[in-house]
């Protein structure tokens, strides 16, 4: 059997980790500035992380929802201490895609509307209902076109309450800065109009912080620099470090009834572990804050790159325009051994552990900057 060929990928095959750098079959080392789509959070094979999982994986790796797992009921209390959640309410599965979908579901359930609004640009996952909330029609299929949706754009506020107007939306879903799209952040103003018209039109806030959350951007979700509360909060990528773990945050007004929601593996035994040692190592190493300092320090030793046409973000979720991009990226990848993202063909986008280290966050400044006065000369 071979693979169905769907990703255009690089021919390296990774083979170890450790905190921000990878290694690959050849001996080839390389710098992780991409965290595989922002998914590393606490940096590759950390110990206590790999201690949790081992020692769980000795007394029991899996059962399924038939019985009570006390170790999800932790594993809520501890998100939502860290997260400033804490009335809400965990419901666990496992991945971004599904996070999104139950959550449409758990809109859909508590308002008995059917209707979505959506922004343009954005990006929630490949299953069925969150294809049809992701704006690139190159990605859907016929069978997922039938959805009721309509897209607004990112901080047209006048568009917004012209799409809630009659009260027949059951939810807006915004990304806390928008990822795939170029690191694309909605305004202070916007997010607040949107919580006070969701409000005012009895329709669910839901915020997609799959990519923006987990400290990210310097706050737990993104959203949160704008002071606002969200109905209903996705969470994935960070919340395992690589262990497929995802999050829906409810809510208490939004009840729960038996057969709601459902899912084999979500907030399996060893899931658990995961999602408990990435949040002690959060907290325990102060890792938001570090993506805070460091952040803003990439951002404050960049802005004056005369090849930068524009520089974005929060924390470390970074996009940088550059009109060569492309060849920018190539070039960090094979001559300074710096893996990086992108978003559409001129966006770089930084999505690194947030647990690099100020010399390796220097280390990749100094070969951008490099590379891209080589590139102005
Ligand atoms: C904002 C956002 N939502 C949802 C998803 C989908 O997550 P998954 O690939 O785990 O289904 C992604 C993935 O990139 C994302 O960036």
């Amino acid at each position: 059997m071979k693979l169905f060929d769907v990703y255009s990928c690089y021919d390296i095959n990774l083979v170890n980790g450790k905190g921000s750098s990878i290694s690959d079959d050849k001996g080839n080392k390389y710098l992780d500035f991409y965290g595989g789509h922002g998914v590393i959070s606490i940096g590759h094979s950390h110990l206590h992380y790999i201690f949790r999982m081992e020692q769980q994986l000795h007394c029991l790796g899996f059962y399924s929802n038939a019985v009570k797992n006390d170790m999800q009921e932790k594993l809520a209390c501890k998100l939502g201490k860290l997260s400033g959640y804490d009335t809400y309410n965990l419901f666990l599965c496992n991945s971004g895609a599904e996070a999104n979908e139950n959550a449409l579901k758990v809109a859909s359930f508590h308002t008995g509307k059917s209707k979505i609004v959506a922004i343009k640009g954005a990006f929630h996952g490949r299953s069925s209902g969150v294809l049809a909330i992701t704006d690139n029609p190159l990605l859907s299929s016929e069978f997922n076109v039938k959805h009721d949706v309509v897209f607004v754009e990112m901080n047209d506020t006048p568009a917004l309450e012209k799409a809630l107007g009659e009260n027949d939306v059951a939810a807006l879903i915004i990304e806390g800065i928008q990822g795939v799209n170029g690191v694309v952040e909605p305004s202070v103003e916007f997010f607040k109009s949107a919580e006070r018209l969701c409000k005012t039109h009895k329709a669910m806030l839901i915020l997609d912080e799959i990519q923006s959350g987990y400290g990210r951007t310097g706050k737990f979700f993104a959203h949160q620099h704008a002071g606002i509360k969200a109905d209903i909060i996705t969470t994935a990528k960070g919340m395992g470090n690589g262990f497929p773990i995802a999050g829906v945050i409810i809510s208490p007004k939004i009840k729960a009834w038996s057969g709601m929601l459902g899912t084999t593996f979500g907030g399996n035994h060893l899931a658990c572990a995961a999602g408990m040692a990435v949040l002690e190592i959060i907290e325990e190493e102060q890792l938001i804050g570090n993506a805070n300092k460091l952040g803003d320090y990439i951002i404050t030793k960049l802005k004056d790159n005369k090849a930068i046409k524009a520089i974005r973000g929060k924390g470390l979720m970074i996009g940088i325009d550059l009109e060569n991009m492309p060849a920018i990226r190539k070039q960090l990848l094979e001559e300074y051994g710096i893996f990086t993202g992108s978003s559409g063909s001129t966006t770089l986008r930084l999505l690194p552990p947030l647990s690099i280290t100020k010399k390796e966050v220097d280390q990749f400044i100094e070969a951008f900057q490099k590379l891209t006065q080589i590139v102005l000369v």
